[in-house]
């Protein structure tokens, strides 16, 4: 198995890219059938949703319109609970349908912050796609309505994600080697 280093820690090879790319157009066709017909607004979360973002929407075969918002909360390996939002959205999201798109839940602490901001906003509805879910991890209780992969609760790499900055170009998801 073809190891990688970042940082000081090892990678294992963990979801290749053909299983992301299928998985991502089936999400992709999935929301394409639920909001046929409706105004939809694709919101991607920064910076580790970018990569998963621009391959789902690129799967999404009705018009929709596009925005991001900024938010960080993991130092390292661990997350820190504390959520910032570090970059605003762009245009009015009053009476859209929002489509938040993420990399990962795992704790669910920042999406919970995402979900509060957006409903402050006045939007018609909020609907969540994440690449990537730890349900051991999550200690909140709302609906993930696209979840691409249900994963084990062990930090992952890749497609996005990063470990202290590094990694997010990696085409495939890594996961943290522990033993
Ligand atoms: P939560 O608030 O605990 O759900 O953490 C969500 C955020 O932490 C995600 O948006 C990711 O950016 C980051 N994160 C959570 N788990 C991982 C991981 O395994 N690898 C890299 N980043 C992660
Ligand atoms: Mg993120």
């Amino acid at each position: 198995m073809e190891l990688i280093k970042v940082h000081d820690k090892y990678f294992q090879p963990f979801l290749d890219e053909n299983l992301i790319r299928e998985r991502v157009a089936k999400l992709g066709e999935k929301i394409s059938t639920d909001f046929l017909g409706k105004d939809l607004v694709m919101v991607g979360v920064l910076n580790g949703a970018f990569v998963f973002f621009a391959d789902l929407c690129r799967e999404i075969k009705i018009p929709i319109q596009v925005s991001f918002i900024g938010i960080s909360s993991y130092q390292g390996i661990e997350s820190t609970g504390a959520i910032k939002s570090t970059i605003a959205l762009n245009g009015d999201l009053k009476e859209k349908n929002i489509l938040i798109v993420e990399d990962i839940v795992d704790s669910g602490a920042s999406m919970n912050h995402l979900i509060l901001e957006f409903l402050s906003l006045g939007v018609a509805s909020i609907s969540i796609a994440t690449l990537l879910f730890k349900p051991e991890a999550f200690r909140f209780n709302y609906q993930l309505d696209y979840v691409g992969f249900e994963i084990p609760n062990k930090f992952v790499l890749g497609y996005g994600l990063d470990y202290d900055g590094l990694g997010r170009n990696l085409p495939l998801i890594y996961q943290l080697k522990t033993s």
